[in-house]
């Protein structure tokens, strides 16, 4: 990846500048927010520019409204709970082009903030629509992007912005994201271990392959798990299969086989004859499934197998759950790992598809060495994708 631009490099004071975050924050029916740390992980950015004198424009996006006005989907709570956390008014206007913005924007004063409403109540923002980035854009005078949760997205104020502004630097916290995935996958200390859990092995073929050109030892757990096992002959009950991809799983096992990686598969699950929490469980070893039954989560024998795997690992990457953790029944599995991966001696990062959230459910945050905030960029990014909003930025000049 070429070096970017970054927001230490930049001259802000008394300069306008358009900050784009990721404030898709998790909103509830009465529109508060359940978990406001993509907004705290842009703090140290907007810090910054604050004691360094800026003027500040925040654009950001929330949900998917496809270009019709929500007030579902308005950013007023975020407003809110910024204010609060940086005991400082923040202002808003309900739009993020027009007149009233322009107003808006020409009456700030060095050191304030106004955040505009969101971006994705334009069609225009997901349609990289050149003449809605030239609106943004015409906004302010500097571009910085530390919306690292949507560095995967191609839109207007995330790519086609920077077209029509002289410097796009990233803030601190995509500068983070992109360095500390730097650290664990393009110059790893090894052994390197990699867990990869979730749902669906349709939506992991890309990383594990992937990650084979990487890792010293990965295990699979979660949903995916089972066209693995299948594949290997074993009887799965009623979890999900992905028959079309058993050839595909197939050949990721024979190349870990190849390149010497060792791959870890569950050994024994907690089983249920249903989904539902209250419904009756136990714990077979994973060529005895019962016919009928699912295996919403690992066993005890796995958690053994993966802790031991760890102990040894200096560089840990992990994105996806080991079972259906949310329903405290079926989430031991899961947990156990938060604490393994927590005990490790190791740098540890956690990204993607949930597996944040299990580290948050567990109070676990401040032994994990670093925390995504990006969903499906962590993804791409494990995928050996470009992050299209990452490219965008101004390179550092020679
Ligand atoms: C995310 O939550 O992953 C980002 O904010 C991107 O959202 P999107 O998938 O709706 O583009």
């Amino acid at each position: 990846m070429k070096g970017k631009l970054s927001i230490a490099d930049l001259d802000v004071k008394g300069k306008c500048c358009l900050l784009r975050t990721d404030f898709n924050v998790p909103l509830d029916e009465f529109q508060n927010i359940t978990d406001d740390t993509r907004i705290r992980s842009a703090l140290p950015t907007i810090n910054d520019l604050i004691d360094r004198e800026a003027k500040i424009v925040v654009l950001s996006h929330l949900g998917r409204p496809e270009g019709k006005k929500s007030h579902k989907m308005s950013l007023k709570p975020v407003q809110v709970r910024l204010s609060r956390l940086l005991k400082q008014d923040v202002k808003f206007v309900e739009d993020c082009i027009g007149s009233d913005v322009e107003e808006a924007v020409s009456t700030l004063k060095e050191g304030e903030i106004l955040l505009l409403e969101n971006l994705r109540f334009y069609k225009e923002e997901t349609d990289n629509d050149p003449d809605f980035a030239k609106k943004l854009a015409s906004l302010g005078e500097l571009f910085i992007n530390d919306a690292f949760g949507s560095a995967h997205r191609a839109h207007a104020s995330t790519t086609g912005i920077t077209k029509f502004l002289e410097q796009s630097a990233c803030g601190y916290l995509m500068k983070k994201e992109i360095d500390y995935f730097n650290r664990a996958v393009a110059n790893p200390i090894r052994p390197v271990v990699s867990i990869v859990g979730g749902g669906k092995a349709s939506s992991k073929l890309q990383v594990l392959e992937k990650l084979l050109d990487r890792v010293d030892k990965l295990i699979v757990g979660g949903g995916l798990a089972f066209t693995f096992l299948k594949a290997r002959g074993r009887e799965i009950g009623n979890n999900m299969l992905e028959e079309d991809l058993l050839p595909n799983v197939r050949k990721i096992m024979d190349k870990a086989t190849e390149k010497g990686v060792k791959f870890y598969l569950p050994v024994d699950f907690v089983v249920a004859e249903s989904m539902d929490p209250t419904a009756q469980t136990k714990v077979v070893p994973a060529q005895e499934i019962p016919k009928g039954w699912v295996a919403p989560d690992i066993g005890p024998a796995s958690v053994k197998l993966f802790a031991e795997v760890l102990h040894d690992a200096k560089t840990i990457i992990w994105n996806g759950p080991m079972g259906v953790f949310e329903v405290d029944a079926f989430s031991r599995g899961t947990m156990a790992m938060v604490s393994a991966v927590s005990d490790a001696y190791a740098l540890t990062i956690v990204g993607g598809g949930d597996t944040d959230v299990a580290v948050h459910r567990a109070g676990a945050e401040s032994n994990i060495s670093f925390i995504s905030t990006g969903g499906g960029a962590f993804l791409e990014l494990l995928e050996g994708k470009e992050l299209p909003a990452f490219a965008a930025l101004s390179d550092i000049p020679d």
